[in-house]
Formats: structure tokens, sequence, C-alpha cells
């Protein structure tokens, strides 16, 4: 079965349409192309409630399995992306972000500037990605080999880890 994601971008440029939102796509085309259903993509100004709203609604009412945020992730005042998600989830998952930092550490020293993080609310895993559209296959790229997994183990429906 497919699990269903949605992409949300978190820009005050995008939403204004002053700037064309080129990671949210990329990141519905490469969550398409690892099997899973997008059932919604939209783009929201970098306001914490907003935000934080929004992916309540996401969690608990469209029963997303998968939430990927790109955008504000940043180090600038309007940048609130993490702190939004915080706001929400129930479980911290740090292994994400981890290792897209270091991963992309690898990449770009700038990687070190993004302060996305991952967590559970319910059954929906939210993670935050950086902005840009390179930046975001860049990190798709780093977790896409464990995404499976961890929606299998998250919402129950996969089997056990320690069998094989
Ligand atoms: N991570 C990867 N893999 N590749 C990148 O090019 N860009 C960085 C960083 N993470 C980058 C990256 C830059 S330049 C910034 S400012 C931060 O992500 C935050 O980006 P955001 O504010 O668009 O979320």
């Amino acid at each position: 079965m497919k699990y269903r994601a949605s992409v949300l971008t978190i820009s005050d440029k995008g939403y204004a349409g002053q700037r064309e939102d080129l990671s949210g796509p990329e990141l519905e085309r490469l969550l398409i192309e690892a099997g899973f259903t997008v059932v919604n993509r939209e783009i929201l100004p970098d306001e914490r409630e907003r935000v934080a709203t929004a992916l309540k609604e996401l969690c608990d009412c469209k029963s997303v399995d998968l939430v990927l945020t790109t955008g504000g992730t940043g180090l600038s005042p309007r940048d609130i992306t993490p702190e939004a998600t915080s706001d929400v989830i129930e479980r911290n998952v740090p292994g994400i972000p981890e290792a897209m930092r270091a991963e992309s550490l690898k990449i770009t020293d700038m990687a070190m500037l993004s302060s996305g993080i991952a967590g559970i609310r319910g059954r929906t895993l939210i993670i935050n990605m950086p902005g840009s559209p390179k930046a975001a296959r860049e990190c798709f790229d780093i977790i896409r080999t464990v995404l499976n997994h961890a929606m299998e183990t998250m919402t129950g429906r996969g089997g056990d880890c320690g069998v094989s």
C-alpha cells in the first residue's frame, strides 16, 4: 500500500507570488518517484502559528503519513519552521536531521545553518528540509533509503526490524 505524503513550502516570497516555488514541486516529484501518494502541496508564509495550525491539520485530519516542509530553517528573523514544528510534535526524531546535516556538510559548509528538525505527531512524521530546490533534493537523497521503514514502523503496518 502507498503511504500518503504532503509537501509544505514555507516562504513569505513564495506565498506572495514573488518567487516561484521550485522546491515544493521537486519534493513532490521525488516523493512520487519513491512510491508515495502526494495528497496535497501548499505554500504558507513564515508565520509560526499558521504553520503550526497547518501541520496539526495535516496530521490530525488528513491522515497523512509524512509531511515534508521546505524552507524557513535558516537564521533569518522570519525563519520559524523548526519552532512551528516543535510546537506540534509529540516525539522528536533527531537522527533524521542529524544525518541530513552530517551528509550535507560533505557538500556545503552552509548545511550547518539549517536548524531543521523531525518528529512525530500521532501517526505522522514531519521532516523539515531547507528551502532551495538543490538543498531539498540533496536532503531527500540522504533520507530516501529509510523512509519506507520509518513509515512501516511508525504506522505499525510494517515488519519487525530485528527479523533479518
Ligand atoms: N543543505 C544542503 N544539503 N545543501 C544546501 O545547499 N543550503 C544551506 C542549508 N542547508 C544547503 C543545505 C543554506 S545556504 C541555508 S541558509 C540553510 O540550509 C537554511 O535554508 P532555508 O532557510 O531555506 O531553510
